[in-house]
This record gives C-alpha cells, sequence and structure tokens, in this order.
C-alpha cells in the first residue's frame, strides 16, 4: 500500500516535471491513456511512438497498436530465458560479446569494430538522434516515417526536413537526396517504413547511399527487415561492408518477438561505433535477454512460422477491409495502414471503446488507420468492431 502511494507521489511528480504526460507509467498510464493517444492521433509532434507505447492501456482485447509480433518469442528463447535466470545474479560480461559475434558471423562483419548492441534499437536510434543533430544539424526523414529519432533530434537542435512519400506512399529518394546540403546531420532511411509498410527498390536504395554517403550520414532503419521474403538479399549491410558512411539498425522486437526483453543492435564503421558509444552502450541488455537472443538468432522454423501467421491474419484483414468497402496500402511488414471514411479521432475512440487498439494519422490531408497484424482471434476482435463502426 505505500509502495502504491510512494509510486503515486513519484508519477505526480514526474509527471509535472514532464508537462504532464511523457513519464506516466502502470495503472496511472492506463487513467491517462485516453487524452495520450487522443493527442497522438491529433498528430501533434509532443509524443514519440516509443512515449506511446508506455502509455497504451495493456488490458484490451486486440492490441494492434504497437507492432508487435504475438507469435513470439520462440520456445527455444522461452527455454533460454528460463535457464539464464539462475546465473543472473552476474553482470553479462561475456555473453553479451557473444551475441555480438554471432550476429557478426552471421553477416559477415567484425564483432568489435562493425556491430554496436543495445537493449532495443531505440537506445542506438537516440544515440544517432543526439550525436547528429549537434550545431543544429538537418534531419531529413520521409513523411510520415517512424518518428522516434528526429522528435528526439529536435530536442537536441535539429531541424527536422520532413520530405513527402511519393504517390504509391514509398519514400521519394530522388526528393530525399534533393534536400541534402552542407548542414545536413543525417538522413534516416525506414525500410519497410513504418507506418506505411512499403518498400523502396533495393537496387535504388543501394546507389542513393552509395552516392549521399559521400555527403552525410545515412541512418537505414531495417527494424521491419525480416517481414520481407529474402531480408539477406535485400539489406544495406552490404554497404557498410563497402566502407559508406551507413548506420543500419535492426532490431529483435518484431519477428523475433522480443519487444518486452530489448535486444537490438546497428551495423556501421568502426569510427561510427566510437563516437555513438559516448551516448549509447551494450550494458542494458540483461543476461536472460542475451541467453534468449543467442537461441533465438536467424532460427528459421521459428521465423518463418512467425511470418506464415502474421500473413495469414493479413490476409484475413484484407478480406474485412474488402469486404467493407475500404482500401489498403499493400503492406510488406506486420501492420497496415488504409485510408478512413470518418474523422479519425472519432473513429480511434469508437476502436477503443471497443477494446482494439489502433493508430492513426493524417496523410495528404486524409485521415488513415495503422493497424499492426495480431492473431487471429485479435484480427476477428478488429473485425466485429470495425464492422459496428465502418
Ligand atoms: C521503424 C522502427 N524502428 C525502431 C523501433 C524501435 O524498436 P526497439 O523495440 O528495437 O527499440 C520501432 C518500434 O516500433 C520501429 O517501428
Amino acid at each position: 500500500m505505500s509502495n502504491e502511494i510512494n509510486r503515486r507521489n513519484w508519477i505526480k511528480t514526474s509527471a509535472m516535471m514532464a508537462g504532464g504526460l511523457a513519464f506516466l507509467g502502470g495503472t496511472a498510464s492506463q487513467l491517462a491513456a485516453a487524452p495520450i493517444i487522443k493527442k497522438l492521433n491529433q498528430g501533434e509532434d509532443v509524443l514519440t511512438e516509443e512515449m506511446f507505447l508506455r502509455d497504451a492501456p495493456i488490458e484490451l482485447k486486440a492490441r494492434l497498436n504497437a507492432n508487435e509480433n504475438p507469435f513470439g518469442p520462440s520456445p527455444a528463447a522461452k527455454k533460454a530465458l528460463m535457464e539464464s535466470i539462475d546465473g543472473s545474479f552476474r553482470y553479462p560480461m561475456k555473453s553479451i560479446g557473444d551475441l555480438a559475434e554471432k550476429i557478426a558471423k552471421y553477416e559477415g562483419v567484425s564483432p568489435y569494430n562493425n556491430v554496436m548492441m543495445a537493449a532495443g534499437s531505440t537506445p542506438l536510434l537516440m544515440a544517432a538522434a543526439m550525436h547528429y543533430s549537434e550545431g543544429g544539424k538537418e534531419i531529413i526523414t520521409g513523411d510520415p516515417s517512424y518518428d522516434d529519432l528526429p522528435t528526439r533530434a529536435v530536442k537536441f537542435g535539429a531541424k527536422w526536413v520532413k520530405v513527402p512519400l511519393t504517390a504509391d506512399y514509398k519514400l521519394d529518394l530522388d526528393a530525399m537526396e534533393a534536400k541534402v546540403n552542407s548542414n545536413t546531420g543525417l538522413v534516416y532511411i525506414c525500410n519497410p517504413n513504418n507506418p506505411t509498410a512499403t518498400v523502396v527498390d533495393s537496387a535504388k536504395l543501394k546507389a542513393f547511399i552509395e552516392r549521399v554517403s559521400k555527403k552525410t550520414t545515412v541512418f537505414v532503419d531495417e527494424a521491419y527487415i525480416n517481414y520481407l521474403p529474402d531480408p539477406d538479399a535485400v539489406t544495406m549491410i552490404g554497404c557498410v561492408k563497402a566502407g559508406q558512411n551507413v548506420i543500419v539498425a535492426r532490431t529483435f522486437s518484431k519477428l523475433y518477438g522480443f519487444a518486452g526483453l530489448r535486444c537490438g543492435y546497428i551495423i556501421t564503421q568502426p569510427e561510427i561505433i566510437g563516437t555513438l558509444s559516448k551516448y549509447a552502450d551494450g550494458f542494458g541488455l540483461s543476461a536472460p535477454t542475451i541467453a534468449a537472443a543467442m537461441a533465438a538468432y536467424q532460427e528459421k522454423d521459428f521465423l518463418q512460422d512467425a511470418l506464415k501467421k502474421t500473413m495469414a491474419s493479413k490476409a484475413y484483414l484484407y478480406s474485412v477491409l474488402k469486404k467493407e468497402g475500404y482500401e489498403y496500402i499493400p503492406s510488406s511488414a506486420n501492420f497496415v495502414m488504409f485510408p478512413l471514411k470518418m474523422d479519425r479521432n472519432k473513429f480511434s475512440d469508437e476502436m477503443y471503446k471497443r477494446g482494439v487498439g489502433i493508430r492513426t494519422w493524417k496523410l495528404n490531408g486524409k485521415d488513415y488507420c495503422r493497424i499492426s497484424i495480431g492473431r487471429m482471434d485479435e484480427m476477428e476482435a478488429f473485425a466485429d468492431a470495425f464492422k459496428q463502426i465502418s
């Protein structure tokens, strides 16, 4: 009880310090979730997706707002987690290196010079945001795209240059390149792009990086690359191997189903690792997470199975949308964006009232919904609610 009171006091103080929004957690988050979601859905830049995730209500029938993978983690990862508990009084000194080695071996890079691990890719995105905003530099991104890095960069004095997507909702690489100038700090490429789930042609992206990385650093966020048929064929890690000024970010949070376990990494040049190490390091990774990641990494059968289940839920979602007379943006990831026929705040309120969590966006002046792919029962819960209000 006294813990609860202390916690409340802490939440209250933190909330006052943070303008009442950013650091709410636990019980208070559930009370506060509705206005926060509304604020986000109105497209204000105040809250990043990361903040949203911290504050979204947990007790939903269908949690389709966070691009998580409900089919993970794999049984092997869970077993490794359990087995690591006994030894977790020890600091994970060596094991973090073992994991970096395993990843480096697979990718054909050096574990010491090219791989930097962290508790999810977010700390690495944040490190890049801090460094590349120094001196009021410009950060170029697609619009809309994943906004955690540029939002943080703006807080560190960067100017955020937003480049609209193409007519088919893809990153407009030509327009992004045209914005590069001597004051550009970073170009952020999210591929597949969140929230549109579109991909850019990999040959075109490779050529883009070859040119642009001579002028500035290119950050390629490949959080959703495992949802593509052949990730190894389309990753930009080859650009790192070719010595280019590029950072490739990966996470275990998506197809591996590790969002709550927290494990991510970047593959980049040694000098960039040296620089970003000032802002982030791998010591945030817990021993159980490392053990689970060691067991799960490139576990082909599990990954294929999770992908198959995702595809089945996605096909069902497509059929529901079609039946209700809605169009959608064909998706290359575990979420789908589609244009709404009503005000997005009203849509969002009505869905949450029915226990279905989704996100909405304003895109080209129109209201859109982004729905994450969940288990079939979650997709059915979405379908039930959607039919009532669409
Ligand atoms: C494009 C993109 N990058 C990075 C992240 C953050 O992932 P992590 O859980 O590894 O911090 C997300 C989370 O949704 C994302 O969508």
